[in-house]
């Protein structure tokens, strides 16, 4: 029998080698495309805008500074001061003394661009017409090619309010605070936040009684039943309470949650995990239809332009929109390269543009962490077969610091903040 490393290994090998080459042949086009791309004035400079720079807005934004010819340039939208790394936010809700490194600079994309081809706009865009973006402090932004990656919208220990990062940090702080103080605890809601935050509770703080309270009868249910499974005995040897096919409403005011059969349970702290919202909001004045009345997702063709003829220059994709692949940072930065060519492909003129096709083996994978140093890695073939590859070396930091450098940041700049501050007004 063929264990699931070893046809993991057999995955990443078939993926990897094809896919090296297209990285190559990616850096060999940026360092020529740096030498030749040439800036006009800017009456003669047509414009993409961005709107959203999280994990999807980010690489979509990087490579149309590689690729995006003399004659165009790209804004970036951003509400946010800083990449919100939102991977350690369920860890950093937990665990003291590391949230500075959830919040990346914005300064690696301004650094291998040529000049004049990109500027970050730290602004909310509340309005889109035909022609233009208007942001929340009154300026209307002209576009001639519009990308919405707006995501989603949902509290702590999935995402901050705050768009600066000494704000999100004490976010963060706030509930690591309540989390030290409180002695029964309940999780609501059994997907990859939930099961996250449960675990990670249960094992720096193991005294305190943790209850992970779930809908449905298996956990992080848009994966498979292995996962689940995996998940309920390492919560057994945790001492995590997990109670299935409850659906209590989350009080306004107070900690009881009501139970099936009318039971009640105090807690001294409840933390909501129920999933995402759609920032879809600003699509639906200009096109209603696009946007879904059953998930309020954005709808997009597999050419990722907007599911509405009359927007052909406007694309969405990532968490915000029905792309058909998962919900998750690793798919979008697939879907990001399909917007890219496609932009590229309409300034050319042509008509034939690229598709998505989900790669739900890569994309839809998950690396799930179960604690301090616990994770396991899941995945589903394309015959349904899940693999599933435990392992217990996970970094109490998750690495954080290391990403930095993904993102083309030093995690050094963390104490030079005014020239970040500098890249952020050059627009
Ligand atoms: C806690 C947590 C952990 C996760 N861990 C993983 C993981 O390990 N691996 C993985 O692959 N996926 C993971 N995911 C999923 C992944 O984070 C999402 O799929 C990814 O963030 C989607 O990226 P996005 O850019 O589409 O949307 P979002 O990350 O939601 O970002 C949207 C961006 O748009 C900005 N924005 C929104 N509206 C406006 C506006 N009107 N004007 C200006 N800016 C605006 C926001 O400020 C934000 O920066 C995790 C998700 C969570 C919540
Ligand atoms: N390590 C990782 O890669 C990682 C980590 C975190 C998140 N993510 C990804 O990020 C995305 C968001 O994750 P998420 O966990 O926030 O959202 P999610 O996957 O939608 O999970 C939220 C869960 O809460 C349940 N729920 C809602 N209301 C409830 C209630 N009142 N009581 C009990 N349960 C309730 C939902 O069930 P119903 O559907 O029945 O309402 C749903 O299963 C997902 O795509 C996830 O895979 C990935």
């Amino acid at each position: 029998m063929v264990s699931d490393k070893l046809r993991l290994v057999a995955h990443i090998f078939t993926f990897i080698v094809p896919y090296a080459f297209t990285l190559i042949r990616q850096r060999i086009s940026a360092i020529i495309h740096r030498q030749t791309y040439k800036v006009l004035p800017n009456s003669q400079i047509k414009t993409v805008v961005v709107i959203g720079g999280s994990f999807a807005g980010f690489q979509l934004v990087k490579r149309l500074t590689e690729t995006l010819p003399t004659g165009y340039r790209v804004v970036l939208v951003e509400r946010n001061s800083h990449l919100n790394y939102l991977f350690a936010f369920p860890r950093f809700s937990v665990l003291k003394g590391h949230e500075q490194y959830a919040f990346i600079p914005y300064t690696g994309l301004a650094k291998t661009a040529p000049e004049g081809i990109f500027c970050h706009v730290q602004d909310t865009a509340t309005e889109i017409t035909d022609k233009h973006v208007v942001l929340e402090r009154g300026e209307k932004m002209e576009y001639d090619y519009l990308v919405i990656a707006t995501g989603t919208s949902s509290a702590l220990p999935s995402k901050v309010t705050s768009t600066e990062r000494e704000g999100g940090e004490k976010e963060l702080r706030g509930m690591q605070e309540k989390i030290a103080d409180a002695k029964r605890i309940a999780v609501v809601g059994g997907g990859a936040v939930g099961v996250e935050l449960a675990s990670d509770i249960k094992s720096f703080y193991p005294e305190k009684d943790v209850a992970l309270i779930h809908s449905r009868g298996q956990l992080l249910h848009s994966f498979g039943k292995r996962l689940h499974d995996h998940a309920i005995s390492v919560f057994e040897e945790l001492g995590v309470a997990v109670l299935l096919n409850e659906r209590p409403k989350i009080p306004v005011d107070g900690n009881t949650l009501e139970l099936l059969h009318g039971k009640e349970e105090l807690f001294d702290l409840i933390i909501p995990c129920t999933g995402q919202r759609p920032n879809s909001a600003i699509v639906s004045a200009i096109s209603p239809a696009a946007v879904s009345k059953t998930n309020s997702q954005i709808l997009v063709k597999s050419t990722l332009q907007l599911a509405d003829d009359s927007h052909p220059r406007i694309f969405s994709f990532g968490d915000v929109a029905d792309t058909g692949g998962p919900k998750m940072a690793r798919a979008s930065y697939f879907q990001s390269e399909i917007v890219c060519q496609n932009i590229l492909l309409l300034i050319k003129g042509k008509k034939d543009l690229k598709t998505y096709k989900p790669n739900i083996f890569f994309e839809g994978s998950i690396k799930l962490t179960l604690g301090k140093t616990r994770l396991v890695m899941y995945m589903k073939q394309n015959n349904g077969r899940e693999l599933i590859i435990p392992a217990n070396k996970g970094q109490i930091d998750l690495g954080v610091k290391s990403q930095w450098g993904f993102f083309g940041a030093n995690v050094r700049e963390i104490e030079s903040e005014s020239r970040d501050k500098a890249v952020a007004a050059s627009c």
